[in-house]
C-alpha cells in the first residue's frame, strides 16, 4: 500500500515535507488541516454559533471543496489568503475538539488514498484516519525553533511578526490538540520519531524517503 502518514505539532514542517516526499515519489497529499480550516472559514461565513457541535458539523457536509490550481475552492471562492491566517488556525483547533466534526470529515480524507499513493499530512492520520499506513511519521521540533520558522514566513512575506505571540499561540493550540479527548495530537505506538530541531527540509525529506526504501524491501 502506497501510503505514508506524517503527523506532528504546528509548524514542525509536517506541510512543507509532505509535499516534497509526495513529489519524489509520485503521489498525492492530503493536507488534513486545510480541511478543518476550511470548516472554521465556513462556521465564520454563515455565522454559525461556535458552540453548537451539530451545526458546525452540519455545515461541512454541504462544502464544495477543490484543490485545484494550486489553490484551494470553498463553494468557488479562492480561500487561500483566509485559511492561512492564525486566527483560522485557532478557530480550527477548537472546532477540531469537536467529534461530530471529526466524523463529518472521516470520509472525506479517506477518499484521499487511491491507487496513485498518498501522503497524508495532519494530527491524527497515522492514529485515526490511516491506522492502516505502512509508514508512519511523527515530526516534532522544538518550540522556540517552529516560533521561529513561522516568524521567519512572515517576514518573507513582507509581514510584521512578533515572535513572542507567535510563540504564544503556538504553545496554546498545540496543548489544545494534544490535550482534547478526540483524536489527541500523538504519535502511533509504531510511528518513526524524527526531531527536526535541527535539521534542514532536505535532511528531513531524505531520512523520510529513506524509511519507506526500507519498508518497500
Ligand atoms: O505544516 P507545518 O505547520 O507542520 O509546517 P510548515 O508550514 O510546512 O513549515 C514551517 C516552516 O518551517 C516552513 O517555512 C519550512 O520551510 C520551515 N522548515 C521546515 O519545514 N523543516 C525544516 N527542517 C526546517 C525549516
Ligand atoms: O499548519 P499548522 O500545522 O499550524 O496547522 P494545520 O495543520 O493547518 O491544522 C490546523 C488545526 O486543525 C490544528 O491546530 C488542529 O487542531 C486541527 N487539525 C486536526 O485536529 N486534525 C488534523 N488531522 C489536522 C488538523
Amino acid at each position: 500500500m502506497k501510503l505514508i502518514t506524517i503527523d506532528g505539532p504546528s509548524a514542525s514542517g509536517k506541510g512543507t515535507v509532505s509535499q516534497l516526499v509526495a513529489k519524489a515519489l509520485g503521489w498525492e497529499v492530503l493536507d488534513s488541516g486545510a480541511l478543518y480550516r476550511i470548516s472554521a472559514y465556513a462556521v465564520q461565513r454563515d455565522g454559525i454559533a461556535l458552540e453548537d457541535e451539530q451545526a458546525v458539523a452540519a455545515v461541512v457536509s454541504h462544502l464544495a471543496i477543490q484543490f485545484k490550481d494550486g489553490k484551494v475552492w470553498v463553494d468557488g471562492a479562492a480561500v487561500d489568503d483566509i485559511l492561512r491566517q492564525e486566527s483560522t488556525g485557532k478557530l480550527a483547533s477548537k472546532i477540531a475538539a469537536y467529534p461530530a466534526l471529526r466524523q463529518a470529515l472521516f470520509e472525506r480524507q479517506r477518499a484521499f488514498l487511491t491507487d496513485a499513493g498518498l501522503v497524508a499530512d495532519g494530527r491524527d492520520m497515522g492514529t485515526v484516519i490511516f491506522p492502516e499506513a505502512p509508514l508512519k511519521i511523527f515530526l516534532i521540533a522544538d518550540v522556540r525553533e517552529r516560533a521561529n520558522r513561522r516568524y521567519k514566513q512572515l517576514l518573507d512575506k513582507g509581514l510584521d511578526a512578533d515572535f513572542e505571540a507567535i510563540l504564544a499561540d503556538l504553545q496554546r493550540r498545540d496543548e489544545q490538540d494534544m490535550n482534547r479527548a478526540v483524536a489527541p495530537l500523538k504519535p502511533a505506538d509504531d510511528a518513526v520519531l524524527i526531531d527536526s530541531s535541527h535539521m534542514g527540509i532536505q535532511e528531513v525529506v531524505d531520512s523520510i524517503l529513506r524509511e519507506w526504501e526500507k519498508k518497500s524491501h
